[in-house]
C-alpha cells in the first residue's frame, strides 16, 4: 500500500482495507474499522553495502537456555511449558471478570515471595483497590511493587528507576498509551506500538513480560490479536462465568506445547488449582439419567472426563433447533447425518441441544462415540449403562475409529471408579485396567438401546 493513502485498520484483527466499510471480512465483525495515520514505509531502493552486516550461524548453533522460573501455581507453570521464561513476552487473554488480574497477581505475590522482583502495573484499578484484593486472598505481605499508571513512557522509566524487575504485569495492554502515537489507548495503532515497546523491552532487559488483554466485542476497542503474532506465548482464560470454573489454556506456546490446560475454580480466596479436575467435572453428576454420556477425554498429557448432556426433543419448528455447548456444532449436524445415513436413526427432525458440562470446551474428534451415545440415549429416553465412559471418533462411513492415548483414559476411568468402557475396537488385545465393550461401527452401539426404532435401509 502506497504511504499517500489512506489506511483503514479493523480494531479487532488488525486487518488493512483501503476504503472504509461496515464490516470487516477477516474477522466479520461491525463497525471496526477506522482511519489510521500512515506509517512510515520502508523507503524505496534499499541498495545492498548500506546496511550492517548479520552474523549467519549453523542450526547446531548451540545457546544457553533462557532461565525460567516456577510461579508455584502448578497448572500455570504447566501450561507455560515449565514456568517462566526469561526474557519472554505473554499474552493472556479473556473476558472481563473472568480472573486474569487475580490469576496474575497470584501469581507475582508468589514469585516475589521467593527473591524474584516484580511489578504489577495496572492502568484498570487503583493501587488501594489491588492492595484490597491481595489482603483479601492473603497475599499483602508479597514484596511485588504496585503501580497504576498507563503512560507508557512513565512506566519504562518507573522500571528502569527502580532497576528492571523480573518480571513484569501489564494489565491490560489496551489501556496503556505511547506518548509518541497520535491514536487513543485501545486503538490498534496504540496496542501495537505500546506491545512492541514492552516486548522490546523483555527482550533486551531479559525480563518476563505479562500483558493482559480483554477480548471484546464492542466497538473501539482493540481485541489483543493484532498482539498475538509479536508475543511469545498466548494464554487464554476461559470459563462460564456463572460456573467456578476457570480453564488456563496455551493458544500459541514458543516455549512449550500447546496443548496443556490449566483448570482453576474461583473461590473466594481467589483461584484455586484444581489437580484433579476429572473429579470436579464429574462431582455433580445426578445418578444415570437418559441423555449423559461421560466421555474420557485427554487434554494435553492429562486424562479428563466429563460428561456429555443431549436433549432430543421432537421439534415444532420446520427447521428444527440445534444448540451446542462446548463442542463443534458442524462435527455435531455430522455425528446425526451418520447416524440418520449410516445406522437409520431418525433424529434429523428433532431439536437437539448438546451441552459439555462444567463450562469445558472440548475439541477432540475422540468425543463422537460419547456424543452419539448420548443423542441415542436422549432419544430412546435409556440411560447409559451405569459406571460407564465412552470414547472413540466416528467416521463419515459409520466406521468407530480408534483414538490415541486409550489407555491413559481407561486408567483415569478405573481411577474414578468406572467399571466398563465403550471403545473402539483393538484395545481388547491388552490387559485394560476396566471392562471394555468394543466397537467396529456405530450401529453395533444401538444394539445397547432396545427401544431404538429404526428405518430399514
Ligand atoms: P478479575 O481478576 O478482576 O478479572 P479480570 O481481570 O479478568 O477482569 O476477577 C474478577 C472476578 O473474580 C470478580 O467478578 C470477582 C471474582 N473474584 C472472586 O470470586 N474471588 C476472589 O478472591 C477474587 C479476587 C475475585
Ligand atoms: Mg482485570
Amino acid at each position: 500500500m502506497a504511504k499517500s493513502e489512506p489506511r483503514y485498520v479493523c480494531q479487532g484483527c488488525g486487518a488493512l482495507y483501503r476504503r472504509w466499510q461496515g464490516r470487516c471480512d477477516d474477522c466479520g465483525e461491525w463497525n471496526m474499522i477506522l482511519l489510521e495515520a500512515p506509517r512510515q514505509v520502508v523507503p524505496k531502493g534499499l541498495s545492498a553495502g548500506k546496511g550492517q552486516v548479520i552474523g549467519f550461524s549453523p542450526l547446531d548453533h548451540a545457546e544457553s537456555e533462557a532461565p525460567r522460573w516456577l510461579t508455584g501455581i502448578g497448572e500455570l507453570d504447566r501450561v507455560l511449558g515449565g514456568g517462566l521464561v526469561a526474557g519472554s513476552a505473554i499474552l493472556i487473554g479473556g473476558d472481563p471478570g473472568i480472573g486474569k488480574s487475580t490469576l496474575l497477581l497470584q501469581a507475582v505475590a508468589e514469585l516475589a515471595r521467593k527473591g524474584v522482583t516484580c511489578a504489577y502495573v495496572s492502568g484498570e484499578e487503583a493501587t488501594g483497590q489491588i492492595a484490597m484484593r491481595a489482603r483479601r486472598i492473603g497475599l499483602q505481605d508479597s514484596p511485588v511493587r504496585l503501580a497504576a499508571a498507563t503512560n507508557l513512557r512513565d512506566i519504562v522509566t518507573s522500571l528502569e528507576a527502580g532497576g528492571f524487575p523480573r518480571v513484569v504485569v501489564i494489565d491490560s495492554i489496551q489501556t496503556m498509551f505511547a506518548d509518541n502515537i497520535e491514536s487513543a489507548p485501545g486503538t490498534v495503532a496504540q496496542v501495537r506500538a505500546a506491545s512492541q515497546e514492552l516486548i522490546r523491552l523483555a527482550k533486551q532487559e531479559e525480563m518476563a513480560v505479562f500483558l493482559v488483554g480483554h477480548v471484546t466485542k464492542e466497538g473501539q476497542i482493540a481485541g489483543p490479536r493484532v498482539v498475538e503474532h509479536m508475543v511469545d506465548t498466548v494464554l487464554y482464560f476461559e470459563g462460564d462465568r456463572g460456573h467456578q470454573f476457570r480453564i488456563l489454556r496455551a493458544v500459541k506456546n514458543r516455549f512449550g506445547p500447546t496443548d496443556e490446560i490449566g483448570v482453576f475454580a474461583m473461590t473466594d480466596k481467589g483461584l484455586s488449582e484444581v489437580p484433579n479436575p476429572s473429579a470436579l467435572f464429574l462431582g455433580s453428576r445426578s445418578g444415570n439419567v437418559s441423555g449423559a454420556a461421560v466421555f474420557a477425554g485427554m487434554e494435553g498429557t492429562r486424562p479428563l472426563l466429563v460428561e456429555i448432556q443431549a436433549l432430543v426433543a421432537p421439534s415444532s419448528l420446520g427447521t428444527p433447533r440445534r444448540a451446542v455447548v462446548g463442542w463443534d456444532s458442524g462435527r455435531l449436524a455430522m455425528i446425526i447425518a451418520v447416524l440418520e445415513a449410516r445406522c437409520g436413526v431418525a433424529i434429523g427432525m428433532n431439536d437437539v441441544y448438546l451441552n459439555v458440562a462444567g463450562g469445558l470446551r472440548i475439541g477432540e474428534p475422540a468425543a463422537d462415540l460419547a456424543v452419539a451415545a448420548a443423542l441415542v440415549s436422549s432419544l430412546t429416553d435409556t440411560p447409559l449403562p451405569e459406571e460407564t465412559v465412552v470414547f472413540g471418533e466416528i467416521s463419515l462411513a459409520g466406521e468407530v475409529r480408534p483414538v490415541g492415548q486409550a489407555e491413559a483414559r481407561l486408567k483415569e476411568a478405573a481411577k474414578l471408579g468406572f467399571s466398563q468402557a465403550l471403545v473402539p475396537a483393538g484395545l481388547g488385545q491388552r490387559q485394560q485396567p476396566i471392562r471394555l465393550a468394543e466397537f467396529d461401527r456405530l450401529t453395533q452401539l444401538l444394539d445397547l438401546f432396545p427401544d431404538l426404532t429404526r428405518r430399514r435401509n
